[in-house]
């Protein structure tokens, strides 16, 4: 049993992943005792949450040395612009309008604020990415937020108009500090807007590969719903997003300031009819996630007894997961090919599976390669078309593992 973060109810785990590295921890050498933690995950029946058991200390994800880049992904910076303009036009913001941003990362979201001359805040405490985000000539603190942040923006600025925050919410064990942050950052009319990966796409997609240190909760709109009554706060409005393999944007406002739109009412209905709510429907996702761990260890030790070549593509956080739970060896899978120059001449956390620059991809020649980026597919399968009809397959393990 364990003591629910949010609620502090205690609750049980349903599936147990085993010793986990950090996601993001890609060396420049192979060392020998590499830092893990226990990996399980348990669902919270009073508040409906879904949360790691534990999690390793922030300071040993989120560094000087962090390695996801959130521009990396040009559908990513677009779905921002997007989010940008869609904000600014909905609550009028102009020059007189402060935004702050919850982990800004390389100011992919931000820049979009600062081309508006709309005045805006990133806290960021992965320096070496809030440096480049502080280069765009963004203004970034470079800290963890919670409640004494939130407090120290009001006194040094004012309050937000609008906080922003995106795959972001999910990786903060202290929620309720930051809640009860949002809640003094935010003016009268302000509103909270953020997004993350949602819970109901997880299970029905099998996407267990979005559980790792980083994702201490897997948030739905009944638990987000939770969340923001328990301080003073509504949700207000959802929209679901395409994002990271079904995301969900959350607004949240000063509790009866605002008229809930339907959308909250339909999609905690729709929450309800997928047993969301239910503790079985953990343990049916628990089978699912053994199938495909299974099938895909099957399929890559087949293709390796037939000499074929497999390699991976992107070096995600998620892959970390998908391949410590699997047990695949550099054996198996021998290189991951990624486009971030950081991750470049690394090796993988736990299975220390080289990690090459993307410009080596083609010349590589693989029969078979192994989409850890599957969230991009649409994206990345456009991007390869041509080199993939020379008699390559796909293999990708969400919802299924298959071979295209
Ligand atoms: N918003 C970006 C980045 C997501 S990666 C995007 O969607 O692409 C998660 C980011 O959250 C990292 O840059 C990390 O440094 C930051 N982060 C982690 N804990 C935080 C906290 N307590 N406060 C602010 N940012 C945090
Ligand atoms: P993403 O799914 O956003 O990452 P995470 O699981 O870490 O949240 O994928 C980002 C990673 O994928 C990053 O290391 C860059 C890599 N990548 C490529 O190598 N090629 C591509 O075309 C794309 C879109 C991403
Ligand atoms: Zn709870």
């Amino acid at each position: 049993m364990s003591i629910c973060r949010v609620c502090k109810n205690s609750f049980k785990e349903f599936i147990d992943f085993g010793m986990m590295p950090i996601a993001n921890s890609f060396k420049s050498k192979i060392v020998d005792n590499e830092e893990k933690f226990p990996m399980s995950v348990g669902f919270c029946k009073e508040c409906k949450i879904v949360q790691l058991l534990h999690q390793p200390d922030p300071k040993k994800m989120f560094h000087e040395n962090y390695a996801f880049l959130s521009s990396t992904s040009s559908y990513m910076k677009e779905h921002f612009s997007r989010l940008a303009s869609q904000v600014i036009e909905e609550k009028k913001l102009n020059n007189q309008s402060f935004v702050v941003e919850i982990g800004c990362n390389d100011g992919i979201l931000l820049e979009n604020f600062k081309n508006k001359k709309i005045k805006s805040l990133g806290i960021e405490p992965s320096q070496n990415v809030a440096k480049i985000a502080k280069s765009k000539g963004i203004n970034v603190i470079s800290e963890f937020f919670n409640e004494n942040v939130a407090i120290n923006i009001t006194k040094e600025f004012h309050k937000a108009d609008v906080v922003l925050s995106a795959n972001v919410i999910c990786h903060i064990p202290e929620i309720n500090s930051i809640f009860s942050g949002i809640k003094k950052l935010i003016k009268n009319d302000g509103v909270f807007i953020f997004e993350e990966p949602y819970l109901l796409d997880i299970i029905t997609k099998n996407s267990f590969d979005q559980i790792y240190d980083e994702h201490v909760f897997l948030f739905s709109v009944m638990s987000v719903s939770f969340l923001a009554n328990k301080h003073d706060l509504e949700l207000i409005f959802v929209e679901h997003q395409i994002t990271h393999g079904g995301s969900m944007r959350y607004t949240i406002g000063h509790k009866n300031k605002n008229k809930i739109d339907q959308s909250v009412f339909r999609q905690i209905d729709l929450e309800k009819k997928s047993g969301l709510h239910l503790e079985k429907s953990y343990l049916n996702f628990e089978e699912k996630i053994k199938t495909i761990k299974s099938e895909l260890v099957n399929l890559l030790n087949t293709l390796k007894s037939k000499n074929k070549k497999v390699v991976g593509y992107a070096a995600t956080s998620k892959s970390t997961t998908l391949i410590n739970y699997c047990g695949i060896t550099s054996e198996i899978l021998p290189v991951i090919y990624d486009t971030t120059p950081n991750k470049y001449n690394t090796f993988s956390p736990g299975a220390n599976i080289p990690i090459r620059p993307y410009s080596e991809f083609h010349d590589s020649k693989p029969d078979y390669v192994l989409l850890f980026a599957w969230n991009h597919s649409k994206e990345i399968m456009l991007k390869e078309e041509g080199f993939m009809k020379k008699n390559r397959k796909w293999i990708t393990y969400v919802p299924e593992v298959r071979i295209n």
